[in-house]
């Protein structure tokens, strides 16, 4: 067994080796001199079994290189080839939605597909009901739920889950009903044509409470900041973000996130200052 770390994810590579004690081996990647790159294994993949790591974002170079990448080790006669890709990037184009776009989620999907198996967390499913529609290869998908409910149970002792919109609720209800917390979905209800109220889908107050925002994707992070300016209004205690998929585009957004909340976590399937939530075990335990 050896474990790869590619460009994005050797953090959470190494990580994944010692959990396993199995052996490391960084991806060699340079770039020639007009900008193409350059992709080698320094260690003999020849009949092991071999696992990729690497986060797709960000997305393009990354993507690149593990589609070199892992073509390479199976032309390297590798026995199993897994790509654990804990962000998998691409999968909301889910659709042709407007004449002539490309459906990139699947032609991602096809290039991977080489691999003998793909491993990821928590993909932004939404028109695809399974990872099946994507790859022409095994998957395995992992939810970050349980650590996020651990985070949260031992710093809240009833806190208020809110899931920004009815996309991301899937992930604000399933840990809220883990926790045994009340959730609530935010709605906008028009009035008139000038008037529109935001108003929480249930009878959940969150005055005087710990408010939690759940989203599986922070981007750039207007959702989270949209949601922040109605709930400040509610009188809450504290108003906090976890974040499962940690991507912060906006660095002016996230100075106003930062100043109008209390505290953000997010999971390191991408490395950011906030990744609180290491999903290395459940790789671990996914790998055995
Ligand atoms: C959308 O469906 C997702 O669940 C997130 O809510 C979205 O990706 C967040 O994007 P942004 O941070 O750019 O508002």
């Amino acid at each position: 067994m050896i474990i790869i770390g590619c460009s994005n994810s050797k953090d959470l590579a190494k990580r994944i080796s010692s959990g396993l004690d199995w052996e490391y081996s960084s991806l060699n990647v340079k770039r020639f001199p007009d900008g193409e790159l350059y992709v080698k294994f320094d260690v003999n993949l020849k009949n092991k079994n071999v696992v990729l790591v690497q986060t797709l974002h960000p997305p393009n170079e990354a993507l690149l290189e593990l589609i070199l990448a892992s073509h390479t080790a199976k032309d390297l006669g590798c026995k199993k080839l897994t790509l654990v890709i804990p962000y998998l990037a691409y999968i909301r184009q889910d659709k042709r939605f407007n004449a002539g776009e490309s459906v990139s989620s699947k032609i991602v999907g096809r290039l991977l597909s080489v691999a003998d198996e793909v491993i990821t967390i928590d993909p932004h499913l939404h028109r695809f009901k399974s990872l099946s529609e994507v790859f022409k290869t095994k998957t395995i998908k992992l939810s970050a739920n349980d650590l996020i409910q651990d985070y949260i149970s031992k710093r809240f002792a009833s806190p208020v889950i809110i899931g920004p919109d009815a996309e991301s609720y899937q992930w604000a209800r399933s840990i809220a009903n883990k926790i045994n917390a009340s959730a609530a979905i935010l709605e906008k209800e028009r009035l008139s044509s000038s008037k529109v109220v935001e108003k929480l889908n249930s009878e959940v107050s969150v005055e005087d409470k710990d408010v939690l925002i759940i989203d599986d994707i922070i981007s750039t992070g207007h959702t989270i900041l949209e949601v922040i300016r109605i709930i400040r209004k509610m009188k809450p205690k504290s108003i906090n973000i976890v974040g499962i998929h940690g991507i912060f585009t906006d660095r002016s957004v996230l100075d106003f996130i930062k100043e109008y909340s209390d505290s953000i976590a997010t999971t390191n399937t991408i490395n950011n200052s906030f990744a609180k939530i290491d999903v290395s075990g459940l790789i671990c335990d996914s790998l055995k």
